[in-house]
């Protein structure tokens, strides 16, 4: 029999792409390979993301895409998962009646019965995966109970719930001896992770006493909820990475507030700076959502002078997108879109110009990264403070430790030579 080929299309966060971890993990262990070729491939998962329009758009466009292929190969299997799956199966239905199966973010766990359905059964043969990834993600909670008013993904993914950490650290040991070095925790606000009064703090320590793991990170943090025990921790314990993402979401208090987030921007900032008294060599990335409505002039510069005053590593700027069900989607007083479109890249230049100046600290100096591939003699790494860096190399040096010296930055990233 023939390997059934799949490919799996990833659109969205971290956690999409765990799902799609699991999900590839599923059909390997049923005898199928996987192909970065869509064209080659006899089942397609596309899993989706719907956190703004723009998400929505790219997923549709590329079903577009897949009906054609299934006119040419009807066997072809079809099926749509994550986010969207979730709150708009219906629409996915009828829009699309090629597509062979839906199923939601929050049914992740039916895809092995689901998929069996379309798969015959597998010759029997064993499997081995081959792993040969440097990093892997763990989810440590899932959904959300924050609402914030512009966010989607409390309706999508549901409320939140940690995850017992005993299946957690099997899940870390496993991947340890799969020759995973570095551990990315997921969840949509881990600091306020609990199960059974073990915290987030808690959780982390216990994932580097296992001597396995090299490096640890996670995200994504919620300013209201970062507490001082755990700045604390980042800053004496060796194996966790210095990077925090933070969003701020919009330096202006009003729109702060209409925003559901829970804290001010005087609040933002005196925890940040407390982060970067204790922990200074830390990495201090962050979200901004420009064009909330209702966002003014006067809002605007507020967020612009945030970004000035703070200085960010990195920043990401989202273009406000209304989403169904949440309640800024209900607010009129919307802003236009040449505005945010001008708002948008004013930032995004100013930004740049900042995070450039930040890397520039690294110019000439010898930093310690972690492998992540070598492609055409080029090794992409990080950096503790999860910047990418570029060097050149004859040897595969994957999952290897190595120093390098820097000696160009840009604004995300930075190139140097191998010591
Ligand atoms: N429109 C634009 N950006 C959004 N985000 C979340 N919801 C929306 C939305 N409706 C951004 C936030 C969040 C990041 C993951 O996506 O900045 O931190
Ligand atoms: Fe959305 Fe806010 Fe929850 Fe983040 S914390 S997932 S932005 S509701």
């Amino acid at each position: 029999m023939k390997n059934i080929k799949f490919y799996i299309e990833t659109i969205g966060c971290q956690m999409n792409v765990n799902d799609s971890d699991k999900m590839a993990e599923i059909l390997s262990e049923k005898g199928c390979l996987r192909t970065e070729d869509m064209s080659q491939a006899d089942i397609v998962i596309v899993n989706t993301c719907s956190v703004r329009f723009s998400a929505e758009h790219k997923a549709y466009s590329l079903l577009g895409r897949l009906k054609e292929q299934k006119d040419v190969n009807p066997d072809l299997i079809i099926g749509v998962t994550g986010c969207m799956a979730q709150y708009a199966a219906k629409e996915i239905k009828s829009r699309c009646k090629f597509v062979d199966f839906v199923l939601g973010a929050r049914d992740i766990d039916l895809f092995s019965e689901t998929v069996s359905k379309y798969i015959p059964i597998d010759s029997g043969k064993e499997y081995k995966q081959e792993n040969s990834e440097v990093f892997k993600y763990i989810t440590i909670m899932r959904g959300c109970s924050n609402f914030c008013s512009y966010c989607i993904v409390p309706y999508v993914r549901g409320p939140e719930v940690s995850i017992d950490y005993n299946e957690i650290l099997k899940e870390v040991n496993k991947a340890c001896d799969d020759g995973i070095k570095e551990i990315i925790l997921l969840g949509q606000n881990v600091n306020s992770y609990n199960y059974n009064g073990v915290n987030f703090t808690q959780l982390l320590q216990k994932i580097s006493e296992i001597d396995k793991v090299k490096r640890i990170r996670f995200m994504t943090n919620h300013p209201k909820d970062l507490s001082d025990e755990l700045i604390d921790e980042i800053a004496i314990n060796k194996k966790i990475c210095k990077h925090i993402h933070l969003p701020l979401q919009s330096g202006s208090n009003d729109i702060l507030k209409a925003m559901n987030r829970k804290y001010t921007y005087e609040q933002y900032k005196t925890l940040y700076e407390k982060i970067k008294n204790k922990i200074p060599d830390i990495n201090i990335t962050s979200d901004i959502i420009i064009g909330f409505p209702g966002e003014t002039d006067k809002d605007f510069q507020d967020t612009f002078n945030a970004s000035r005053q703070l200085q960010f590593g990195g920043l990401f700027i989202f273009k406000y997108s209304p989403r169904p069900k949440t309640l800024a989607a209900k607010l009129k007083n919307t802003v236009s879109l040449e505005t945010i479109k001008e708002r948008h890249s004013l930032l995004l230049e100013d930004s740049n110009i900042i995070s450039k100046k930040i890397n520039e600290k690294y110019i000439d100096k010898v930093i310690e990264v972690l492998v992540e591939k070598v492609n055409n003699n080029i090794a992409e790494a990080r950096n503790s403070q999860n910047i990418k860096v570029f060097f050149d190399t004859k040897e595969n040096l994957k999952g290897r430790t190595v120093n390098v010296k820097i000696t160009k930055v840009l604004p995300n990233s930075m190139s140097g030579i191998l010591q």
